[in-house]
């Protein structure tokens, strides 16, 4: 794993930016695998910053995004799709028909992880980015799940639905439950990159970065995967 240690959340997000800008220019069709989340907040706005300034051109990006809450339809507030519209897509110019999120109000489950799961093999990703929960998980593949696993719901960990809570009005109203993409399909994007910002994340990086492999730390299974750089400010990289 390729480890940036930046000095606060600026850099972070400065470098980052580079990276994402970097796999469009290669590739004005690439297909950007995107997290949703605090921590990709300033590189989305240094995404849109640099589209309005120097014209990046996102017309032919499609993108494919981790995970949706199960049970929210696109249009509330506080879904991963309406939270990507309004913090990324639309500053991008970026079409719904570009963009791809599991649909949280599918009536059955399986079929709609089956679908996710086609769509993944059909859409190889050029880059995914990733954020780091604070007890090792990324999408929402929790401590526990399978390094095999593919698109499934989730039963959030407590700890998520407490660190989600900020994000609404009360604790009660974070969905339960979850659409995630899975480990095994993390791995398959060509490239990995994966941002942690602020102290509650330096236990997490640390066991990322320098403990086992194992399933019950699941973002320490990207020790394995071929491409895969780690932006962490000081905060968050002070356990390494
Ligand atoms: C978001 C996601 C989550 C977050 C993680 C960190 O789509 O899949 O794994 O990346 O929970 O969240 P923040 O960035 O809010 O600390």
């Amino acid at each position: 794993m390729k480890i940036i240690i930046t000095k606060d959340y600026e850099e972070l997000s400065a470098k980052a930016a580079e990276v994402l800008l970097g796999v469009v220019e290669q590739n004005p069709r690439a297909v950007l695998g995107l997290a949703t989340g605090t921590t990709p907040l300033g590189l989305y706005a240094r995404m849109i910053a640099d589209h309005r300034e120097n014209g990046t051109d996102y017309s032919q990006i499609r993108t494919v995004n981790l995970d949706e809450y199960k049970g929210l339809p696109e249009m509330h507030g506080q879904s991963y799709a309406y939270f990507m519209r309004k913090n990324l897509f639309e500053g991008l110019g970026i079409t719904p028909g570009q963009t791809n999120i599991e649909d949280g109000t599918a009536e059955d489950a399986k079929q709609e992880c089956a679908r996710y799961d086609a769509l993944l093999e059909a859409l190889p990703r050029d880059i995914q980015l990733l954020g780091l929960g604070s007890n090792g998980h990324i999408a929402f593949n929790e401590p526990g799940t399978p390094f095999g696993s593919g698109t499934h719901v989730v039963a959030l960990a407590e700890s998520t639905v407490k660190d989600n809570a900020r994000l609404f009005k009360d604790i009660s109203e974070v969905p339960r439950k979850a659409f995630t993409m899975g480990i095994r399909q993390i791995m398959q994007a060509k490239k990995v990159l994966i941002l942690a910002s602020g102290a509650n994340k330096a236990e997490a990086v640390y066991k990322m970065v320098k403990g086992e492999v194992t399933e019950k730390v699941p973002a320490s299974v990207l020790q394995l995967h071929p491409d895969c750089t780690l932006i962490a400010d000081e905060a968050a990289g002070g356990k390494l």
